[in-house]
């Protein structure tokens, strides 16, 4: 981390850019520090936030599908790598793959993962790769010449604004020796089942959400009252996506480092997208970045889909 005299500069300058102006907003990135990333953990198991829960039975039940379209010693590249559940119904069910290589911009996150992974998979290579992966990748070149298969669960796509979503699929769609993608996507539905999953009964996404601001305080320096934020989670039916907000409820100047954010009432801090996608939505997405959508898992209740995309 980039810090002066015990701030992260990278923050604070992101506070400063993203909160002294008239339209607030941060990137949510920023929510994972320590204790963003534990809650972020117990929303992936409440009752309301279906995907994690529906996309892990997705690949569980799809894996043979999936299987069909990853060559024989291809290495399998996970980006903003979680080596989570979802990881490892992947290894259980993907054979002769040459390795795994998950990348993160978190060393010590990534460490772990590796650790972890080793000793699971003792006969599978795991080379954690430390990017941004919005960045151009550099593969290593140990791995040149195998067939290369990318996993992005989780909606993770989501976050992206589409302009952003596409280059992230033509650059990977770039990436040499490329075999497949798979990529986790959430579904548009009903209003209610997406809003009780951003503003769950027990406020976790809440907590998650005002986290932030006790991150800004701790390392940019700032001095929020939390509590004088409500957590808000909106459906914006134009750009089909949920939005979390933090909104101030009453007019305040609140100090960040040497810097200032001024709130009237009602203002709010526009702080998540959780972009949503429909099967032609997705496809148009693909198309446009050099894929061709192949395979479409979903649950049921169409809630959620897995999606496997093809060079071309
Ligand atoms: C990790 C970005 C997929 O958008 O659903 C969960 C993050 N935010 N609850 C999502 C999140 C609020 C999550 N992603």
């Amino acid at each position: 981390m980039n810090r002066t005299a015990g701030l992260n500069a990278d923050l604070l300058k992101a506070a400063l850019t993203g909160l002294t102006g008239p339209d607030k907003s941060m990137d949510p990135k920023w929510f994972y520090d320590r204790a963003g990333s534990a809650l972020f953990e117990r929303i992936t198991r409440l009752p309301e936030y279906y995907p994690t829960r529906t996309e892990t039975a997705i690949l569980t039940a799809g894996i043979a599908r999936i299987a069909a379209h990853v060559p024989k010693g291809s290495a399998l590249v996970e980006l903003g790598s979680g080596a989570s559940v979802k990881t490892r119904i992947l290894l259980d069910g993907l054979h002769d793959l040459a390795a795994y290589l998950p990348v993160d911009v978190s060393e010590s996150f990534l460490r772990q993962v590796a650790a972890d992974l080793d000793r699971a998979y003792p006969a599978l290579p795991v080379v954690p790769i430390i990017a941004d992966f919005m960045a151009p990748l550099r593969l290593p070149a140990a791995y040149a010449d195998h067939p290369k298969v990318g996993f992005f669960p989780g909606s993770t796509i989501g976050n992206l604004e589409p302009d952003r979503a596409r280059a992230l699929l033509a650059s990977v769609r770039q990436w040499p020796g490329i075999a497949a993608f798979i990529v986790g996507i959430d579904l548009v539905k009903d209003v209610e089942t997406l809003v009780q999953a951003y503003d769950d009964a027990a406020g976790v996404t809440a907590a998650f959400n005002r986290n932030l601001l006790v991150r800004l305080n701790r390392e940019a320096g700032a001095r929020f009252d939390p509590d004088t934020f409500d957590h808000e989670a909106r459906w914006n039916p134009d750009l089909a996506r949920m939005e979390m907000h933090l909104v101030s409820r009453v007019e305040q100047g609140v100090a960040i480092g040497p810097g200032m954010a001024r709130f009237a009432a009602g203002e709010s801090i526009h702080t998540e997208s959780s972009h949503k996608y429909t099967r032609d939505s997705f496809d148009d997405l693909a198309r446009a970045a050099g894929w061709r959508r192949d395979t479409f898992l979903s649950d049921a209740q169409d809630h959620f889909a897995v999606t496997v995309l093809l060079p071309g």
